[in-house]
């Protein structure tokens, strides 16, 4: 059984362990999320300048797309006013600001109607993020920057989260990744050559659900969970955008949910930035505690 949570005022460390149980936290009217939404929305207004964002993609060619959207989605994630407005997010919501790091957020910018689903845009196919490298001890959080309804946001495959999926996560190496195909991704227009970690047999869930809030309001679960996005077929482009965290004391402890079919090799951790200072997460850090307990 999964249980949603709705403004549930729980410490981060019970909220931690509920969520590697599967279960999923909604929390709105987050100072933090919001202001991180309306930086979004900023940055938004200025790359599509004087046309409705959402429609955009119905007044240009994909090429055009492609050339605002890029830049857009580079200056959000590295951007530092978007480093501060992470470390307000983490805090509003609890988390021990000196024992949690987070990956620098991300953008997704989703067009309707397949009008691209590819590199900038791309339409992620069903995965767990432990595919792409990140830690077991990974809590996720999701936020639209508009509006967003079922036909525009992510499914989550809720019976899989403990069930696996064959797939190609043991031909993934995450620093491979980044030296070899994460620039590329402007470079895909038509279809994505790079080799994302994808199913490799058919699956059927029967527990999809599809969870929709408003502008800033924050869909929080374990990246265990096996996610996809959902053909974009509500007209209008989706904009939202992800952050990640995880407490140092889980990855030491390894704790998280159990691993039940990812074979990805290398790891994110490196990519982590400390929530009080925006110091980067030493390997040493953790490589040594992961050594320790293999
Ligand atoms: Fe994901």
């Amino acid at each position: 059984m999964i249980t949603v949570y709705l403004n549930r005022r729980v410490g981060d460390d019970e909220r931690r362990e509920s969520l590697f149980e599967g279960n999923f936290y909604l929390y709105t009217d987050v100072n933090g999320a919001d202001a991180l939404a309306d930086h979004a929305k900023d940055l938004i207004g200025q790359a599509f300048e004087g046309l409705d964002p959402e429609r955009a993609q119905y007044e240009m060619d994909v090429d055009e797309f492609i050339k605002r959207v890029e830049p857009l989605k580079r200056e959000f994630t590295n951007g530092q006013r978007t480093k501060e407005l992470c470390q307000q997010f983490a805090t509003d919501l609890g988390v021990d600001p000196e024992r949690t790091y987070f990956d620098i957020p991300r953008l997704r910018v989703i067009p309707a109607d397949q009008f691209l689903t590819a590199g900038v845009s791309y339409n992620y196919k069903a995965h767990r993020d432990m595919w792409y490298g990140h830690p077991q001890q990974l809590v996720n959080y999701w936020t639209p920057v508009f509006p967003v309804v079922g036909d525009n946001v992510m499914s989550m495959f809720t019976d899989y989260f403990d069930k696996p999926v064959k797939n190609a996560s043991n031909q993934y190496d995450y620093d491979e990744w980044v030296s070899k195909h994460r620039s590329a991704a402007a470079a895909n227009t038509t279809s994505d050559t790079r080799p994302h970690p994808v199913p490799l047999e058919e699956f059927e869930s029967r527990g999809e659900i599809r969870i929709a809030g408003d502008s800033g309001d924050i869909f929080m679960f374990s990246s265990n969970h096996l996610h996809a996005s959902a053909p974009n077929t509500s007209g209008v482009t989706r904009f939202s955008y992800d952050l990640r965290t995880i407490n140092l004391d889980d990855v030491r402890a390894d704790k998280g949910p159990r691993n039940v079919d990812s074979g990805a090799t290398g790891t994110t951790l490196g990519d982590f930035l400390r929530v009080s200072d925006l110091a980067p997460l030493q390997p040493e850090e953790f490589r040594a505690e992961v050594a320790a307990t293999v």
